[in-house]
């Protein structure tokens, strides 16, 4: 079952059921361009198998940067690089999407001091984070217009598809929910309202890049925070996606404040309640979206056996499997999986044992492999988690002063 096709509504076809889930590069050129290195990255990973890799997210303005290291896809000048990533990424036959992004107020202060938000509700975590500007109406319409530019920069290069990230408490996922869109004008309020900026983007979109060409959206299914978007709301939201052009629906959870999408914190019981004993932190969410949704559906998040991929694609509760750090840890095991020969993806846990540290540390040590990977070195597992958990403010600083970032 993981081995069989699947068409598209848009009438794109991916040859396998397993997708290689957005995981940001950081190793974009002084200019925000691809290099080499990103070449290198999706050539080997097309060489998985997988029917369909995500890029790590792009951004569409250099100041609202997730990364030093992003790519921008903001300037046609670029698009040679682009065309040869692109090229690159779908050597084996594969699909390859870009994953675009505004990191909103999750931009860290080696872009802007002053991110733009929805509403000046400040990210409070290291420091790292500056009092957003709420957005005037012209900040948005131009951000609406951002996401235009790169997807259809995406679609000139060569990408098969675009998927627009409004999860991990990412810009949209900010206007989702009402813990950070405290706006009062058609941009805030109802869950309608909340949504109005993510719609407006997949319909521009969709009228730029035309009928044929995938598009997804990555959402989050709570944000694991009281007072947050929950699962109800995620559901208002995926009935009013359930209306539009969408060929890929992909559920995450979680934000920066909460990174349910890359640790499940074991002591955190609402995480405990929602995930129960199954692998995939989200699967059970997946039932209550086939309720209300007809669009392809993917969890990323957890899943590692063989078996259990066949069983909910068999039973249908999802229609694509999304993982991420195996194609890191389990890079070479990935087509053995494909093809049935290995039942389990064995998880690389990977803990500094302090509390605050932790998700610097699995951060910083998915980071360095993969910056590992882009300059053709081998996966290395024996690495300090304390040096991992320093490693990640270092390197954007490096980055940042090299692009002179501020
Ligand atoms: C190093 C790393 C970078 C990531 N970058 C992104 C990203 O750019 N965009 C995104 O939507 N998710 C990102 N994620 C989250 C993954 O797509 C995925 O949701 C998460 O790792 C859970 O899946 P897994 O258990 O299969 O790893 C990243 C995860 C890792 C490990």
């Amino acid at each position: 079952m993981i081995s069989t096709f699947l068409t598209l509504p848009c009438g794109a076809i991916l040859d396998n059921r397993l997708v290689k889930s957005a995981m940001t590069e950081r190793i974009s050129n002084n200019k925000f361009e691809p290099t080499k290195g990103h070449e290198r990255l999706y050539r080997d990973w097309s060489k998985t198998g997988a029917g369909l890799l995500i890029t790590g997210n792009v951004v569409l303005d250099r100041k609202h940067l997730e990364s030093a290291g992003n790519v921008c896809f903001d300037d046609k000048k670029m698009l040679p690089k682009l065309k040869s990533w692109a090229e690159a990424g779908k050597k084996h036959g594969n699909h390859i999407w870009v994953q675009i992004s505004h990191s909103g107020r999750q931009t860290n202060r080696f872009g802007t001091n002053r991110p733009l938000a929805p509403s000046e509700v400040q990210l409070r975590k290291l420091g790292l984070f500056g009092k957003p500007k709420a957005m005037t109406e012209q900040d948005i319409l131009d951000v609406i217009q951002r996401f235009v530019t790169a997807a259809k920069l995406a679609k000139e290069a060569g990408f098969t598809g675009v998927q627009i990230h409004s999860a991990h408490g990412y810009l949209l996922s900010q206007f989702l929910s009402p813990n950070t869109n405290m706006r009062l004008d058609h941009w805030g309020g109802s869950i309608e309202n909340r949504s109005r900026l993510l719609l407006m983007i997949i319909r521009d979109v969709r009228k730029a890049v035309g009928k044929d060409f995938p598009i997804s959206v990555k959402l989050n299914s709570t944000d694991f925070q009281r007072g947050g978007f929950t699962e109800n709301e995620s559901l208002e939201v995926v009935k009013m996606l359930d209306r539009e052009k969408i060929d890929l629906l992909e559920i995450s959870g979680g934000t920066y404040e909460k990174l349910a999408f890359f640790i499940m914190n074991k002591e955190d019981s609402e995480l405990k309640k929602s995930t129960k004993q199954r692998e995939a932190y989200f699967i059970d969410f997946a039932k209550k979206i086939r309720t209300v949704s007809k669009i392809p559906l993917m969890i990323t998040g957890g899943f590692r056996s063989y078996d259990f991929c066949k069983e909910v694609l068999t039973n249908g509760e999802v229609d694509l499997i999304g993982m991420a750090r195996p194609f890191i840890t389990n890079r070479e095991e990935i087509s053995k999986f494909l093809a049935g020969e290995l039942p389990h993806l064995k998880n690389l846990v990977f803990r500094t044992g302090l509390k605050q540290f932790e998700d610097a540390a699995e951060g910083g040590f998915y980071a360095r492999q993969i910056i590992r990977f882009s300059k053709g070195k081998e996966l290395k597992t024996n690495m300090n988690p304390l040096w991992c958990s320093i490693f990640l403010i270092l390197y954007e600083f490096k980055k940042a002063m090299a692009k002179k970032l501020f």
